[in-house]
């Protein structure tokens, strides 16, 4: 009577116990490592993941080639581009953009070196929108040419280097002075600004705002959507879905790996 009681009621019970005990325990002990290591990581308030990864900080299979950034001492992510390094101000993973400003442009050190480079892009990863304003930076105008043109001095700026000899200058890129300015200045560099319609800040200001730019890399949204982390693999040059059980080609497979569903 006993015996067929415990049988019929309590093992299915028992039963489920050590099937749930089993799969927890293959979940738990056997979760991929590449899975562990593309944990999104953050900078200051930043949500650091996939194309992105912070050098030293996440594997390099964590990011996809040329998104490598860097985290600095003040909790600021830097992304180097052509021998400038920009601060990344915002980063939207949804539409795949963000917004940086050159380091440069914040130096209040009178010397502001680094100085402002012209920006050169791997068009395969990052893109400007093509409406674009640029703000023309001249750092070799020549002081004493300058004196008399009370027009091209009203574009003056301190920083940015000059000394009693050089000064430098800093106008919009459709600024009808630009002529004048590379006679008495020689070549200058362009910075990508965002400028908007009717608003009134100075140029030093919007340098520091920055520019947006759009990214090229593997979508991740349905590998992410999955429950899995993106990665990418440099040997074979593909895009890897790294799932809790291990490396997928586009997503973690529904009901392969996890019971509740
Ligand atoms: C940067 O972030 C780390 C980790 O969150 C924190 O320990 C550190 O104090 C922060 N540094 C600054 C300058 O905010
Ligand atoms: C990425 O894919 C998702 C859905 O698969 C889509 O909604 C999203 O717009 C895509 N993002 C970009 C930047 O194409
Ligand atoms: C200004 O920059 C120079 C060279 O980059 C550096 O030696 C100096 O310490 C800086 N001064 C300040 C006040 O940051
Ligand atoms: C600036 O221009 C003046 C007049 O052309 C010239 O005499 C002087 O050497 C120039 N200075 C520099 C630093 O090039
Ligand atoms: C600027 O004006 C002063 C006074 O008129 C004159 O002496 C000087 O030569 C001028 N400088 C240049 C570079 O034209
Ligand atoms: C400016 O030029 C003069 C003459 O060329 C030179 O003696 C002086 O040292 C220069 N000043 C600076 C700050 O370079
Ligand atoms: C920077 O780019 C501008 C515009 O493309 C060009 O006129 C200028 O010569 C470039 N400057 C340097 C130093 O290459
Ligand atoms: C822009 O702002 C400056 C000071 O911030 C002010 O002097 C100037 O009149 C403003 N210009 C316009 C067109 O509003
Ligand atoms: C990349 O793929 C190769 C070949 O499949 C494999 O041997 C290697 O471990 C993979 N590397 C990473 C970082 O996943």
């Amino acid at each position: 009577m006993n015996h067929s009681f415990f049988f019929t009621t309590f093992s299915p019970i028992v039963n489920l116990f050590i099937a749930t005990f089993f799969l927890l325990a293959k979940k738990t002990s056997c979760t991929d490592p590449q899975f562990l290591a593309c944990d999104p990581k953050s900078c200051g308030d930043q949500k650091i993941s996939f194309p992105f990864h912070i050098q030293n900080a996440q594997e390099e299979y964590c990011g996809y080639p040329g998104f490598a950034i860097s985290c600095n001492e003040k909790n600021k992510t830097v992304l180097s581009l052509s021998n400038n390094e920009y601060i990344i101000q915002e980063i939207d993973y949804q539409s795949q953009s963000l917004r940086v400003s050159n380091a440069a442009a914040f130096g209040k050190n009178t010397s502001c070196a680094p100085q402002i480079q012209n920006i050169s892009l791997n068009e395969d990863i990052f893109r400007l929108p093509t409406a674009r304003t640029g703000v023309f930076l001249f750092y070799n105008c020549n002081s004493t040419l300058l004196e008399n043109d009370s027009k091209l001095l009203e574009h003056k700026v301190d920083c940015f280097g000059g000394n009693g000899n050089v000064s430098t200058l800093a106008m919009l890129d459709d600024d009808p002075l630009l002529g004048s300015a590379s006679e008495k200045c020689g070549a200058g560099v362009v910075a990508p600004v965002d400028v908007y319609r009717g608003e009134n800040v100075s140029i030093g200001k919007m340098l520091e705002r920055g520019f947006a730019m759009d990214w090229v890399a593997s979508n991740c949204s349905e590998c992410e959507e999955s429950g899995g982390r993106c990665g990418f693999n440099i040997t074979t040059y593909h895009f890897r879905c790294f799932c809790p059980d291990r490396p997928h080609g586009r997503l973690c497979k529904s009901g392969e790996y996890f019971f509740s569903s």
